[in-house]
């Protein structure tokens, strides 16, 4: 069976990363999306609900599941006997970060990274600026799930009360 990984923070999912677990979807027999805890990013959402929300807007790719790992993605790799990482690059800007972090894990644990061009629809996307447009409440239902609007939306207000 061939797996593969497609990690991130996903904090929300927007349209650009479904897309790219889209596409793998069709290219292996099981896509993992894996939630990484990086525990020097403030997230807007919990890693449960993203988890949550993640399994919400896959159900239609019955080879997708949903996970979550704190640590190395490579040691989750090795730790799940997958042996490659898709990853979405949206523009040069992207790549030379993107290509030391493959290469990193190529060395650490021999693992491969298939990059995927994204979508040129989605190819200014990022969880960052959908929270930036809907924090001044500005449409964001072109980037995200409509199913995740509603908590998007929540979310910041209480985020922007408890910062006032
Ligand atoms: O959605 P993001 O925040 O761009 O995803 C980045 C992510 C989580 C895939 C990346 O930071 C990652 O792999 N983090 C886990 C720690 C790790 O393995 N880092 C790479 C080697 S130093």
């Amino acid at each position: 069976m061939k797996r593969a990984v497609c990690p991130g923070s996903f904090d929300p999912i927007t349209f650009g990363h479904l897309d790219i677990i889209a596409r793998a979807s069709s290219l292996f027999d099981e896509v993992v999306v894996a939630v990484l805890v990086n525990r020097t990013k403030k997230s807007l959402f919990t890693v449960d609900e993203r988890i949550d929300m993640i399994r919400e807007v896959t159900t239609k790719y019955p080879n997708v599941v949903v996970d979550s790992w704190s640590g190395l993605l490579v040691d989750y790799c090795k730790t799940n006997q997958i042996p490659i990482i898709v990853k979405g690059l949206r523009a040069v800007t992207d790549f030379d970060y993107e290509l030391q972090m493959s290469q990193i894990n190529l060395q650490l644990q021999n693992v491969e990274t298939l990059f995927m061009s994204t979508a040129p629809a989605h190819s200014f996307l990022s969880s960052s600026l959908v929270k930036e447009v809907a924090s001044y409440g500005g449409d964001v239902s072109s980037y995200v799930p409509a199913v995740l609007l509603e908590r998007l939306k929540a979310r910041l207000a209480e985020n922007i009360g408890l910062d006032n």
